[in-house]
């Protein structure tokens, strides 16, 4: 069903004149939402109750917006008018995590902000780029064996190496390697933190306040180790810094960079917050990255024509995945597309979560202090109102302008919009070119041959998907 997005004219109406599912006294409309596929239920309401409708969860009721429109407006009043939950930072302070850059607001956030934006800049990202290179070089190693073995690649946990590894050597500066060794202990912790941080934000009752479980004391273990491990890469760069003092003007990764920054006078940033970002970068940084890149694979594969056109970009314009450079993926503009639908396709962050921090109005509908908002982040732009054949993977309309870029938003809006953005891109870019240039793409499919169902945990990512490759022979490779 088509919605008109609401006017925005004066307020008239209040949260509980909303329409929205039917709810249960205490429950609200908790038992109609699917734990790992919230964002769909969410999505199937928008169809049948419009742009803006209620939901509860228990007693709170929230506000869910579904207009890309209306979603921008939110994401644009920040840091004044709306923050991301204060839930999800008492759940993450209550466990001694330090508030990087995702996590902070008002003065803190700025003051933090400025430091990331630092170490994102272009000459940073390029002093690092040939290790991107490197790891891309490793993942490739590591198809070849297993193609040249017959064997199936295990696609989301092969990419994440790929990811985890891109993002701890910018982030730490150490190089972790988990392609080739299979491990990092920083990354098996965070893999026990963050679900729970997720979970126990959504949490009925905060149970572990007064009972806890063997799962809540391995929590705090794993918090405790992450502690000590990020404390000591913070130490370790710091020496390195005090040893050769060129290194603030001319920082090798972002935590010299970010240690430099905050060095800075007036920069309102201290050591301790320099170790919540570095942990932020590895959260922010690794499963967006990674996921995308499977949907993209999985969509690529699926229509063989956009797959031809892509490779065909690769052989032309960075033929040589050993070699590459920042100019070659900036070129690669039909495989940024083919990361551009798919990311309208496949949000990794199908919704963003919000809370008001005054009484404000979105569209007509006046939004108390301390609301929650939920956006909905795959809204207008899977809806054939703003996208011509919105369901049809076409890399194309963003080529050729027949898209309104507006209507999708897979990194936010707004001053807090994603700073990775070009990183991930060039990451995107290099993982295809090195597939695409060196391997044919025998199969991706699930388990039971379907198409793979989206599962919401920290992103929505794709259910197992296994590939099979072939290696590429010399002479097919130009
Ligand atoms: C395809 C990959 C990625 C996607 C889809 C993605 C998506 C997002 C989204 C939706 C946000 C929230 C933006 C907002 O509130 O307006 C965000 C924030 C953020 N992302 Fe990304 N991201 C990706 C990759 C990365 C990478 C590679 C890094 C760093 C290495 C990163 C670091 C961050 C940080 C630090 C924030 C918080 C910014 C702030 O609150 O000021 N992201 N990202």
């Amino acid at each position: 069903m088509q919605h008109d997005t609401p006017a925005l004219a004066q307020p008239c109406r209040q949260l509980a004149d909303l329409p929205g599912p039917r709810r249960l006294p205490l429950l609200g409309n908790a038992h109609q939402m699917h734990r790992g596929r919230l964002h769909q239920d969410m999505e199937n309401w928008s169809r049948e109750y419009g742009p803006l409708f209620s939901v509860a969860l228990g007693r709170t009721q929230m506000l869910v917006v579904a207009d890309h429109a209306l979603i921008a407006q939110v994401l644009r009043e920040r840091p004044a008018t709306f923050r991301r939950p204060s839930v999800t930072a008492e759940v993450a302070e209550e466990l001694g995590g330090v508030p990087g850059v995702f996590e902070a607001e008002g003065a803190d956030w700025r003051n933090q902000r400025r430091m990331v934006m630092q170490a994102f800049a272009p000459h940073a990202v390029k002093a690092y780029f040939p290790s991107l290179v490197q790891v891309g070089q490793r993942l490739r190693k590591r198809w070849e064996g297993l193609a040249a073995a017959g064997k199936t690649i295990d696609l989301g946990a092969d990419l994440r190496m790929f990811s985890v590894d891109i993002v701890a050597g910018l982030a730490f500066g150490s190089d972790v390697n988990t392609i080739e060794t299979g491990d990092n202990a920083i990354q098996r912790n965070l893999d026990k933190i963050l679900p729970a941080v997720g979970e126990r934000s959504m949490a009925p009752f905060p149970y572990w306040r007064y009972v806890k479980l063997p799962r809540d004391r391995q929590l705090e273990r794993s918090m405790a180790a992450v502690r000590v491990a990020v404390g000591e890469l913070v130490a370790q760069a710091k020496e390195r810094m005090r040893l050769d003092p060129q290194l603030a003007a001319r920082p090798r990764n972002m935590l010299e960079a970010m240690l430099a920054a905050a060095a800075q006078e007036g920069s309102g940033v201290t050591e301790v917050e320099v170790a919540g970002n570095v942990l932020t970068m590895l959260l922010a940084g690794e499963d967006t990255t990674s996921n995308c890149m499977a949907w993209l694979i999985w969509l690529l594969h699926r229509h063989p024509q956009v797959l031809a056109r892509a490779r065909e970009e690769v052989l032309r314009v960075a033929p040589d995945s050993a070699a590459l450079s920042i100019e070659q993926l900036d070129g690669l503009d039909f495989i940024e597309a083919c990361a551009n639908e798919a990311l309208r396709l496949k949000p990794p962050a199908a919704f963003l979560p919000f809370e008001a921090l005054v009484d404000t109005v979105v569209g007509d509908v006046q939004v108390p202090k301390g609301t929650l908002l939920w956006c909905v982040m795959r809204g207008s732009s899977v809806d054939d109102a703003w996208v011509a054949n919105a369901a049809r993977f076409d890399p194309q309309r963003w080529l050729d302008g027949a898209i309104d870029k507006k209507v999708s938003m897979p990194f936010g809006a707004g001053p807090r919009t994603c700073p990775g953005r070009y990183l991930a891109l060039l990451e995107i870019k290099l993982g295809m070119a090195m597939l695409l240039g060196g391997f044919e793409i025998a199969s991706v499919s699930t388990t039971h041959g379907g198409e793979p169902a989206e599962k919401l945990g920290f992103v929505m990512e794709p259910e197992t998907l296994q590939m099979r490759l072939h290696a590429r022979s010399k002479d097919l490779k130009s």
